[in-house]
Parts: structure tokens; C-alpha cells; sequence
């Protein structure tokens, strides 16, 4: 009788947990399942192989290979790095038709900002602080991507960066890790929708799992050290917050973490994503890093890699190096790997390929026609140009010398990114598809804004790098002369950030701060527009120019979009997400930092933390940005002084727009737990709340704490809340908050 229970009672719970899953789940392992057990060992090992059409590593990739007889033997999973339409086509064509298995090829590509019609670089967009905004920008992406034969996108890049020099920095979300996990969110759903079937949604993949924004001294494929806590407080809540939105892929980072390579680390890709999260779909190595693991030091051979992230489950596709294809057969012969981790990575490929509606019609991603049209399609360019306003952020504004007027009798536009049609002035180099044609140059919105009457005069006084001659500098000069107002357009192009392109000098590049000086000289109202992809060191720009606009690499509609703002049809709404520092050695300088045992209570204050050269604080701190009208706030109030782990803590405070233009405002909530099983941070964001004010209008904002909000990871990893006392803050940036105090019990 007892067993009797006991089994209906395991009856009852199999059954509520097959009810639990998806049925979409439960279908596409069903699906997998029954391609699986057909395939030999040689066609399970073919899925795993990823490689590069264009831009083969010559030694070990495509270049020497014959790729479709490669397709046809069912030796190729995937393909990357083509935009090849009629190519792609062909290869599909052969693999299912001509291959035994019939298994439709996934073409993937990096799109990173948008595609033919170019968004504003990811860093940028995670300014505006606009989640529905970035959603949209990846559902544009998509659109357009997925007419073009692109089945996934290696975006979105989540690793938390707090080191500009790092070039990557300009395809993540900033330094803060709750704002990453919500942007990541907002990214995965406007690339996948809620039905990666449909014609026009694309796979996504979470980049780099993980720590790779943590690279030392911000070198490029460098190492990271760093303990699980951390890694669990700071790098992980992205990747999660993706995981838990649905991404279908995640891709491993270059670099070891604590001397473990991702992707070969067991405890991060398998212990962790697939175990503890429940990661149902597929992890692909970044280009080649399985045999990079060679160098790393943690393997011999080529063998011996491919035995390491196969049998640590760490990588499911290998991204270029053919070592899975080489090698992975005969270690199963020779029992060094199991045949049973082999079919779960097949598996895992085969689902995403089903979920796209890949074997029902493997063309379906294949529309010139789709694709020509989403270059003209009005709708996209107005969406690239109103996330790319949302994005400028408003550094300085003395004297409100913006907005200018639209009557101005004349402008002068002098500066590298004053009238250029190169490729990436205005975009990052990850825009594969990009149309140079339909650029609006800085000069080109200018034109659109002004009156017919007004006269423009425009050079580019500097070489493409900010390399400007004395020659350069006197005709800007020359020519700026006689203008009612300058704008300088300066920055770094997109080749100078983005992978490979660390830097360890982030002032403006060459000399452009020479021929600010000369402009400055003239004494007339100049404004500088920034183009550029991560935090610069601006300190001298800030002490001697009147007015700075952050407009980061803003993409297709880029001088629509600042015109926009420079003439106040927007008013700047921008915060930054990642804070910039006064001076290079500051880095890496954040917000959230630990308090330590000796903090200063002001600059250079001796014995205590700090510099003896520089104060701490960054020259521009996270969540920091103007308007062109001015926020007050006051009465922060909270509902109750004392709560328990179920109650919900309401944080209020009343904001008014104090001046004369109606404006948009980013309001911040930050906490700080005072006494933790561990130190804690002396700020960390919890809310933020983007609300349009009218002149003279207030309004309160009211901001929700529960006890998940103040949970941390403990020393033992447990994530867990401690009762004490806590500080609830709201300001308009990470650096001018009011505060307020609360007990958990
Ligand atoms: C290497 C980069 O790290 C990764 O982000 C990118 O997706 C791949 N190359 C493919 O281009």
C-alpha cells in the first residue's frame, strides 16, 4: 500500500515537472531526439563544427578547404562571417539535398548594431536608459539581419566593463551589473521575440561567458583573476537575466578566469549555466579559444583540447579550430571521451536548429528582396535615429549656449567627424552590412536643421586617426573664423575601439586637442560634439570648452540624430553607464566600489584611500548627464522604517522640472547594506525610473524594495539578505543623491 503511494507519488511529481516545461521544449528535444539517433558519430561531430566563410584563419579555417564538399559529408554544423546571399543559398541547397543527414546548415554573423541601417554603438544605447528603445533597435536588427540569410547574432555582448582601455567596452551595457541584467533582458526579447521560428526573429547568443570585460590592465585576450563571489555578484546577473529571458546560445570568453580558460571551465559552463540555471540551449566557443587552450598552457595538443571541453561539457560548437573535427572521433575510440557528451552538445545544436523552423523550410531566412527593402525602410532609419538622440549624453552646457538657434546667420563645423562619408567614422567595426552611402553626416543634419540662410562652412582639419597638421588647424581656423558658432566635431573612429584595439592612452586621439586650443583662441561660442566608442579622458576639454555633447558612434542617422539634439528638437535625456575617468590612472574607476577600511572623506585626505595626486572621483560619475532644463528633488520619503522579507519598501521622492523646456529625466535608486557577512559596496543601482516633466511640473516618483533587492552573495556563496540596517538613496546620477535610512528584521 505504502508503495503504492510512493509511486503515484513520483507519478504525480514526473508528471507536474513535464507540465512545467515548455511544450516547445519538451517538442524540440523530442525533435532532436529523433535526428539524433540516426546520425553516425562523423555526422554528430559535423554539427559541432563551426567555421568562417570570410576572414578564415588561413592556417586552420575555411581557405584551404572545399567547403561544400565539406557540406555534403556533413562535416560543417554552421557557418560564420558571410553576407554572401546567393552563397548561402548554395550551401543550404547542398546540405539539404545532397548530404545524408539533411541537416539544414545556421549561418551566423556579428550583429552588434543594428545591420544595414546602423543603431548607435551598444555602450550607447545603454545611455538612453530606454529599455523599450533598445528592444526595439534588436527587433530592427533582427528584421533585417534575418532577410539576409543571418540565422544568429553573436550579441548581445553582457560582460560588465570597468576598464576603457579595454576596446570592447563599446558593445556592452557599462560598469553596472543589475542595469546590464535588465538591458540584456530588453535585447534577447527584441531579437528572438517570443517565436524563434518566424521569418524575421533571430537566435542570440550571450558574449563572452564569462569575466572577459575583467581582462588585466584592460589588455585585450588577457588574463582575469577573480573569486566565484565576484564573478557571481558582478559578472554573472546578465548572463542569468539572458538565460532567464530564453537566449539560445552563449558563446565562452578568450580569457581563463582564477588560470581556468572558459571554455574549458566545468564549473562555469556546466556546473553553473547548464546545471544550476538550466541552460536547455547551446555554447559555442569564441574563435578558435578551443585550441587557443593550447597556449593557455592547459593542454598539449590538439587532442588533448578538444578532450578538455568536450568531456567538461564547456563548449558545445567549436568556432574555427577544427579541433572537434579532428580529433573528437578517435578519442571516442580510444575512451577518452564519451559518446553520451557528444549527443548532448548534437542535441542541444539540432533543438536551436528546430526552434528556428530550420527543417521545415530551411530557406525561410532567404528574402533578397526583404533585404533590399530594409535598407529604404523609413521606419528603421527613424528608429535609428531616435535611439541615437536617447543616447547623447550632455556633458557640459556653460551658460546654456545650447540648444543653438536655428536662424543662426553662419556655423562653422570643423573636426575629423565634421563631413565624413569613410567607413566607420560614425559606427564601430562590427557593422558587417552597414550601407557608408546612407550615412547623414554631422554637415548633411546640420543642413536639414538650419534655415535656408544660414551659412555653412566645414573641414575636416585633421586625418582620419585625429592626426591634424599645422596646415589642417589654420584652414579649420581660417575657415571658423567669421562663424556665429563652431561646432567641433572630435572623437576616435570606430577603428580605434571594438576587439583588438585596447588602448592605453584614452585622451582624444592625435592632436586633436591642438586644434581645439586654435579654435578655442578665436574666442567665439564652440560646442564640441564626441564621437567615440568608450569613456575618454577629458579633463582639459572639460576645464576649457563650454559646452560638450557625448554622441558616441551613433550610426546610420548619426548627424540627423545630433542636430536633433544641438538644436534642441531633443532635449538630452542620455546618462552615462559607465563612469569617465578624471585621469588614465585612476582606472578602473566605478561607482560601486567597496568602502575599505580607510575611507577618505575628501580629496587627498592622507592616510586614507586615495591618490596623492588626484582625487578619487571620476571626472564624470555613473549615471551622470545633463538636460537642457533643470531637475529638482526633494522630500524623499520611504513607507515604513522597518521591514520584513515579505514586505515591499516604497521609496518616493518628488522631482521637478525647475525650467523652461520640457525634459526627460533618468531618477536612480541606489541601496547600501552597512553590515554584511562580507564588505559591500557604498552604492549599488536597484531602480531607475525615465520620466517626462513639463516646465513647473513635479512629480513623485516611487521606487519598490523587496528582500530580493538587498540579497549578496555571502562568502560561502549563499545568496542571501542580512536584517540590519540599510541606506536607500535617489538622485539624478551615482554622485548627487539624498539618502535615507531602513532596518531589514
Ligand atoms: C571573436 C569575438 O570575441 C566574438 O565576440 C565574435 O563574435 C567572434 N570573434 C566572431 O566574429
Amino acid at each position: 500500500m505504502r508503495l503504492k503511494h510512493l509511486l503515484s507519488g513520483i507519478f504525480f511529481a514526473v508528471f507536474l515537472y513535464a507540465q512545467s516545461q515548455p511544450t516547445s521544449v519538451k517538442n524540440l528535444d523530442r525533435k532532436a531526439d529523433s535526428v539524433l539517433k540516426k546520425m553516425t558519430l562523423d555526422e554528430k561531430i559535423g554539427q559541432l563544427n563551426q567555421l568562417s566563410i570570410e576572414f578564415a584563419t588561413g592556417t586552420q579555417g575555411a581557405k584551404n578547404l572545399s567547403l561544400e564538399d565539406m557540406v555534403k559529408k556533413g562535416q560543417v554544423g554552421s557557418f560564420l562571417n558571410t553576407q554572401n546571399l546567393a552563397y548561402k543559398i548554395k550551401l543550404q541547397k547542398i546540405a539539404v539535398t545532397q548530404s545524408r543527414m539533411k541537416i539544414p546548415l545556421l549561418f551566423a554573423l556579428d550583429v552588434i548594431h543594428g545591420y544595414k541601417v546602423v543603431f548607435p554603438i551598444p555602450l550607447a544605447q545603454s545611455c538612453s536608459w530606454d529599455l523599450q528603445a533598445i528592444e526595439k533597435a534588436e527587433r530592427v536588427a533582427a528584421e533585417m539581419a534575418t532577410a539576409h540569410g543571418t540565422h544568429w547574432t553573436f550579441a548581445p555582448m553582457m560582460d560588465v566593463g570597468r576598464d576603457p582601455r579595454w576596446g570592447r567596452v563599446m558593445e556592452g551595457s557599462g560598469e553596472d551589473p543589475w542595469l546590464g541584467a535588465k538591458i540584456a533582458e530588453a535585447r534577447v526579447k527584441g531579437f528572438q521575440g517570443n517565436d524563434l521560428s518566424k521569418h524575421n526573429t533571430i537566435l542570440a547568443c550571450a558574449k563572452h561567458f564569462a569575466g572577459y570585460g575583467f581582462v588585466e590592465s584592460g589588455k585585450e585576450y588577457n588574463t582575469v583573476e577573480m573569486s566565484e563571489r565576484e564573478l557571481r555578484e558582478t559578472v554573472l546577473p546578465p548572463f542569468k537575466a539572458a538565460c532567464e529571458a530564453g537566449i539560445g546560445t552563449f558563446m565562452n570568453a578568450f580569457n581563463t578566469i582564477s588560470a581556468v580558460p572558459a571554455t574549458g571551465n566545468k564549473r562555469l559552463v556546466k556546473d553553473i549555466l547548464k546545471d544550476e540555471w538550466g541552460f536547455k540551449g547551446f555554447v559555442v566557443s569564441d574563435w578558435a579559444s578551443i585550441t587557443e587552450m593550447i597556449n593557455h598552457g592547459v593542454a598539449k595538443d590538439t587532442a588533448d583540447v578538444a578532450a578538455l571541453a568536450m568531456n567538461n561539457q564547456s563548449s558545445d560548437m567549436d568556432m574555427e579550430s577544427m579541433a572537434y573535427l579532428k580529433k573528437l572521433k578517435q578519442l571516442v575510440q580510444e575512451g577518452k571521451v564519451s559518446e553520451a557528451y557528444i549527443d548532448d552538445a548534437c542535441r542541444r545544436i539540432l533543438k536551436m536548429k528546430f526552434a528556428l523552423g530550420l527543417f521545415d523550410d530551411p530557406y525561410r531566412y532567404f528574402d533578397a528582396k526583404r533585404a533590399e527593402a530594409s535598407l529604404k525602410n523609413p521606419a528603421y532609419k527613424e528608429a535609428a535615429r531616435d535611439v541615437a538622440r536617447k543616447s547623447m549624453v550632455l556633458l557640459k552646457n556653460d551658460g546654456n549656449i545650447l540648444p543653438l538657434k536655428k536662424d543662426l546667420k553662419s556655423v562653422a563645423i570643423i573636426g575629423p567627424f565634421a563631413h565624413g562619408k569613410r567607413d566607420r567614422d560614425y559606427m564601430s567595426f562590427w557593422t558587417f552590412g552597414a550601407e557608408q552611402k546612407e550615412v547623414v553626416t554631422l554637415s548633411e543634419g546640420v543642413r536639414a536643421k538650419v534655415s535656408k540662410n544660414t551659412q555653412i562652412v566645414t573641414d575636416s582639419a585633421c586625418g582620419w586617426m585625429g592626426d591634424c597638421t599645422d596646415e589642417g588647424i589654420q584652414r579649420g581656423v581660417n575657415l571658423a573664423k567669421n562663424a556665429e558658432v563652431i561646432i567641433l566635431a572630435v572623437g576616435e573612429n570606430g577603428e580605434r575601439n571594438g576587439e583588438a584595439r585596447s588602448r592605453t592612452d584614452i585622451n582624444l586621439p592625435g592632436n586633436q586637442k591642438k586644434l581645439i586650443e586654435e579654435i578655442l583662441k578665436l574666442g567665439k561660442p564652440t560646442v564640441a560634439v564626441l564621437f567615440n566608442g568608450r569613456p575618454l579622458t577629458l579633463a582639459w576639454e572639460y576645464n576649457n570648452l563650454p559646452a560638450i555633447l557625448e554622441a558616441w558612434q551613433p550610426g546610420t542617422q548619426a548627424g540627423n540624430a545630433v542636430a536633433d539634439v544641438l538644436f534642441g528638437d531633443y532635449n538630452p535625456s542620455g546618462k552615462l553607464t559607465m563612469s569617465f575617468p578624471l585621469n588614465l590612472g585612476q582606472i578602473p574607476v566605478y561607482y560601486n566600489h567597496l568602502n575599505t577600511g580607510r575611507p577618505q572623506t575628501k580629496p587627498f585626505e592622507m592616510w586614507k584611500t586615495g591618490y596623492a595626486d588626484s582625487p578619487n572621483e571620476p571626472l564624470f560619475p555613473f549615471g551622470y548627464g545633463l538636460s537642457y532644463t533643470q531637475f529638482s528633488y526633494s522630500n524623499l520619503s520611504l513607507s515604513a522604517s522597518e521591514i520584513t522579507a515579505a514586505d515591499t519598501l516604497q521609496v518616493s521622492v518628488n522631482i521637478t522640472n525647475a525650467g523652461t523646456v520640457a525634459g526627460e529625466e533618468v531618477a536612480q535608486l541606489y541601496i547600501r547594506d552597512w553590515v554584511a557577512d562580507v564588505a559591500r559596496p557604498v552604492k549599488q543601482l536597484k531602480g531607475f525610473q525615465k520620466i517626462m516633466l513639463q516646465p513647473g511640473e513635479s512629480k513623485k516618483v516611487t521606487f519598490k524594495i523587496t528582500v530580493e533587492d538587498l540579497k549578496y552573495w555571502n562568502h560561502q556563496l549563499v545568496y542571501k539578505a542580512d536584517p540590519g540596517e540599510f541606506s536607500a538613496m535617489v538622485g539624478p546620477n551615482s554622485r548627487d543623491v539624498s539618502e535615507t535610512k531602513f532596518y531589514l528584521k
